[in-house]
């Protein structure tokens, strides 16, 4: 077989790396820095190499070597794709007019995780796949290039093995959450369901993720029953991610960080112990914005995190109850509008942050020997995303190096 053809993106407005030393020298993560990707970097007047699926060349244009296809960029930023660590995909159904009662004053409770958990037990395989690829398909257009997936409306042991296997052929981010809420032939035996959920349930899943979460709250799970599951996760051979203090004050960060967890996602209600966990363990604090104004929540308080030197990602919580969008970019406009985080931030935290989120060191970042997963915006620099809300601004998409969505408008390549 012949050398796969190299492309060069040129004439790049803003090229947004995420290889920058990071901030101050500290150590990233409570860990000394191991080589992972850097703080939020950019070039202007850019170039890249795409070779091979890879990252081959960054620079300036001027400087930029020979490829096989040159893409010309004209004035518009790239950055690297958005990394989506949580959304829930794998469901049938929709739940419009619960979330219009609750912009009605109703308030939002996990009980409507039900509702969604009849229709999905009731759908066929191929309804579930084609809900499951419409989404990842929709995700991906707008630049999302790497998705985690939970399981978590099943909740017997053939309906949650069958959403993870669903999942997996779609993203090698899958994640067992049998822990979502407890299912209903269990109301009066919530033990039972936990002893289903780190036994049967587990053995017929853990084959099909690389995660198991738990939604850590009341009306879910509690502490030890979080642990206990993450605990039985980890010994299939599955690393830990946590739902935590979403609806209320909690144990779950807590959880998360005496479980080794790689995330604690949502994060909106923290005391000062919750954040000095997040700053002194590797555990990523995940804000997923689209939740909040889904459920009409107060926004978690990110400045309050970045500030005390948390990592943070943002994440679409897509699912059809408190947060039905695909997103990244809405996200990122409203971390920055309601969340004030700056406009890099908010950027690194969709790309790189989710990466550090799922433990990957391939891709939210474009440094050389990255995973060639980029976007090309309709726009000049990455503040746009939040300059401009709601205004489709994703040109074109390629994902390990092959151009999957859109059309650079100026240039010779063309999918395939
Ligand atoms: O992350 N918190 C639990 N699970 C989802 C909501 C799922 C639903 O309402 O269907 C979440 O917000
Ligand atoms: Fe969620």
């Amino acid at each position: 077989m012949s050398e796969p053809p190299s492309t060069l993106i040129t004439g790049i407005g803003e090229l947004v790396t995420n290889d920058g030393e990071p901030n101050d020298g500290k150590p990233i993560d409570g860990k000394p820095n191991d080589g992972q990707q850097g703080a939020f970097a950019a070039l202007t007047g850019a170039a890249l190499v795409i070779a091979d699926g890879r990252v081959a060349w960054t620079g300036p244009a001027a400087r930029a070597p020979a490829a096989d296809a040159v893409v010309d960029a004209a004035g518009r930023a790239v950055l690297p794709g958005f990394a989506d660590s949580h959304a829930h995909l794998v469901f049938a159904g929709e739940r419009s007019a619960e979330f219009a009662a609750r912009m009605a004053g109703r308030p939002y409770r996990a009980g409507g995780i039900l509702v969604t958990v009849e229709a999905t037990r009731a759908a066929s395989d191929a309804a579930l796949r084609a809900n499951l690829r419409r989404l990842g398909a929709e995700m991906l257009r707008q630049g999302t290039t790497t998705f985690e997936c939970k399981s978590g409306y099943g909740l017997t042991v053939p309906d949650e093995a069958r959403a993870l296997a669903l999942a997996a052929e779609v993203t090698p981010e899958v994640t067992y959450l049998g822990a979502h809420v407890v299912a209903p032939e269990f109301a009066a035996d919530p033990a039972g369901y936990v002893d289903l959920v780190c036994g049967p349930m587990l053995e017929a899943c853990a084959p099909s993720a690389r995660w198991v979460d738990v939604f850590c709250e009341d009306g879910a799970f509690g502490a030890d029953e979080a642990a206990a599951i993450l605990a039985a996760g980890r010994a299939a051979g599955l690393q830990a991610r946590v739902h935590a203090n979403q609806l209320g004050p909690g144990p779950g960060v807590r959880v998360a960080a005496e479980a080794g967890a790689a995330s604690a996602d949502h994060c909106t209600f923290l005391t000062d112990a919750d954040v000095d966990a997040l700053v002194s363990t590797p555990v990523v604090a995940t804000l997923l914005p689209g939740a909040e104004f889904g459920t009409r929540q107060p926004f978690p308080d990110a400045r309050r995190l970045l500030d005390a030197g948390a990592t943070v990602a943002l994440a679409t919580d897509c699912n059809p109850g408190s947060s039905f969008t695909s997103s990244m970019a809405f996200c990122i406009a409203l971390a920055v509008r309601e969340m004030r985080m700056t406009t890099e931030e908010a950027v690194w935290a969709a790309t790189a942050g989710g990466a550090r989120a799922l433990r990957r060191t391939d891709i939210g970042h474009l440094g050389v020997g990255a995973r060639a997963d980029l976007i090309l915006l309709d726009a000049p620099s990455h503040a746009y995303l939040a300059y401009r809300p709601g205004v489709p601004q994703v040109a074109a998409v390629w994902q390990a190096g092959r151009l999957v969505a859109g059309a650079p408008a100026a240039g010779r390549e063309s999918p395939g």
